[in-house]
């Protein structure tokens, strides 16, 4: 039987044919170029700290005091961060839920009671609501007239839902990082 494989020249032998030769040649290539190609694919399933920093916004809360809101961009979207009050506070959690169009719980909107995170846009049609303002005392949307309460969420007017509430959590009691989330 002819041997097969390549001489010592690096040509194959006899017993081997020109298409073997190929076909050995584009599989070892195409293995490798497979192997490349699927690195990266699994790479990417790990954000690197680059793609985390752009997907998320750190605020620094402790210079706003009760009673005060603040404004930041994440993710080119407005987000309103309220320090509440206490009576703030004691209306949004004893709001009935059977009064409610988007009914859902105060607890069920914050991590820590006196701080309301929510991303600052209408939900009818997307208007920047006022702050403090409104028939609730939250939030007013002068486009169509929506009223949000002290929780932010929908008592009045065409919009259908509450403010939308972002991933976010406390990195100490100072600081936040919105679109992060408990690992
Ligand atoms: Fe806010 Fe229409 S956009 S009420």
């Amino acid at each position: 039987m002819a041997p097969k494989g390549k001489g010592t020249n690096g040509a194959p032998h006899e017993g081997v044919t020109r298409r073997d030769f190929i076909h050995v040649l584009t599989g070892a290539v195409g293995g490798i170029a497979v192997g490349a190609a699927i690195w990266p694919m699994i790479d990417q399933m790990n954000p690197s700290a680059d793609i985390l920093a752009l997907t998320t916004t750190e605020v620094d809360i402790s210079q706003i005091d009760v009673g005060q809101s603040i404004t930041v961009f994440w993710q080119k979207k407005p987000v309103f961060i309220r320090h509440r009050t206490e009576q703030e506070i004691l209306e949004a959690e004893a709001t009935p839920l059977s009064e409610l169009k988007d009914p859902q719980t105060d607890q069920s909107r914050r991590i820590k009671p006196e701080w309301l995170i929510m991303v600052g846009i209408c939900t009818h049609l997307g208007c920047i609501p006022i702050g403090e303002r409104g028939e609730y005392g939250g939030w007013f949307c002068p486009c169509h007239g929506s009223h949000y309460d002290t929780s932010g969420r929908i008592r009045k007017g065409p919009a259908p839902t509450n403010l939308l509430v972002p991933d976010y959590v406390f990195d100490g009691d100072d600081k936040i990082i919105i679109g992060a989330r408990e690992a």
